[in-house]
């Protein structure tokens, strides 16, 4: 087993480690047992020449510090939950209020600010476990989660998402990693498809007002591959709640299947989603003000980034008609996300 390295210490004393991934087609991911996170992905442009593909901090510190969620594990909830209250089993919940009167990501200490075990790492994988207490951030039930990353030699980064929990209770795992293919500038011209023919508009706070629209003829359609900058200037309504794509997309199909391509024109790297999850919230890194700094220093602005988080609907816990996220015990939570690099 790969123990890793040392990459950081919290005011507790606890090390933070990083663990490195590789495979023979020049692709190289670090993890880290802080949050889960992936903190650099790496891979070679159309000349053969590696570079990153993610935002990071080169320090822990960075994302001690950081609300913007770079590559993280997010749960238990990831996305919003209305008025930070659900009910389940005719049990009414409070879950904590981190996002003015909503739930976001799991609270003020979600799963990316927590330290996860390691279980097993090698050169090719990495296995982290979490005990998320009962009652922790106000969810119920003890859950034992698990995420488990792997690198194969068609550069597939698998993620493999599994919980179970002991009382009845709301589970929606994602990746929040930001991609920047091209490794620097924002992504508006990037190119990307998602294969969605509806998504769930928001209101100005975000959460879905609970209809389900077609994405044809708005600037939401991605069905066709597209600049992710053509359609931010818009008039859209939707396009102006967010200041750019914060939407989740109800994903076509079922099981396990392929749901978005980006693609960066000039480097030559592109990037394949695959899930079996039932949405996709696509965030355009609108919030990102230069507050967070990079790894080389510079500071990430707005459109920075894109995250392609395969997940449930947001605020599925208050939409009966939405996939259910409840996990009750002696059920099995298992998700699986495939990032796949290739060069074109
Ligand atoms: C998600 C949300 C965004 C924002 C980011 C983190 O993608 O949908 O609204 O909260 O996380 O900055």
């Amino acid at each position: 087993m790969d123990a890793g390295s040392r990459w950081g210490i919290l005011s507790n004393g606890e090390w933070a480690h990083r663990y490195r991934l590789s495979n023979d087609a020049g692709v190289e991911a670090q993890l880290s047992d802080y949050g889960a996170t992936i903190v650099s992905i790496a891979t070679p442009d159309r000349d053969g020449t590696p570079g990153e593909v993610t935002l990071g901090h080169s320090s822990l510190g960075g994302y001690l510090g950081s609300r913007a969620y770079f590559g993280c594990v997010v749960g238990r909830y990831a996305n919003r939950i209305r008025d930070g209250m659900f009910t389940l089993d005719e049990v009414t919940h409070m879950v904590t209020r981190n996002h003015g009167r909503h739930h976001l990501h799991g609270g003020l200490r979600g799963f990316d600010k927590v330290f996860w075990n390691l279980e097993e790492a090698s050169s090719s994988g990495a296995s982290f476990s979490y005990l998320s207490r009962d009652g922790e951030e106000g969810y119920p039930g003890n859950l034992e989660a698990r995420v488990t990353y792997t690198l194969n030699e068609r550069s597939e980064l698998r993620i493999v998402y599994e919980a179970k929990t002991d009382e009845a209770t709301v589970v929606n795992l994602t990746n929040h990693t930001y991609f920047n293919l091209a490794g620097g500038g924002d992504v508006l011209g990037h190119v990307l498809s998602l294969d969605a023919d509806s998504y769930t508009p928001a209101d100005a706070d975000l959460l879905p007002i609970g209809v389900v629209a077609p994405v044809e003829g708005t600037p939401l359609d991605f069905r066709e591959p597209k600049r992710v900058g053509r359609g931010m200037g818009s008039a859209h309504p939707q396009m102006r709640v967010a200041g750019g794509y914060d939407h989740n997309y109800v994903l076509n199909g079922s099981g396990f299947r392929r749901v978005a391509k980006l693609a960066e024109p000039v480097c030559g790297r592109s990037l394949e989603v695959y899930t079996t999850q039932p949405g996709l919230q696509l965030y355009t890194g609108n919030f990102l003000d230069g507050s967070d700094i990079g790894r080389d220093g510079v500071p990430y602005l707005k459109h920075g980034g894109l995250c392609l988080e395969t997940q449930h609907y947001p605020d599925s816990p208050n939409h009966p008609e939405y996939p259910s996220t409840a996990l009750r015990p002696g059920e099995a939570y298992n998700q699986e996300t495939v990032f796949r690099f290739t060069v074109e």
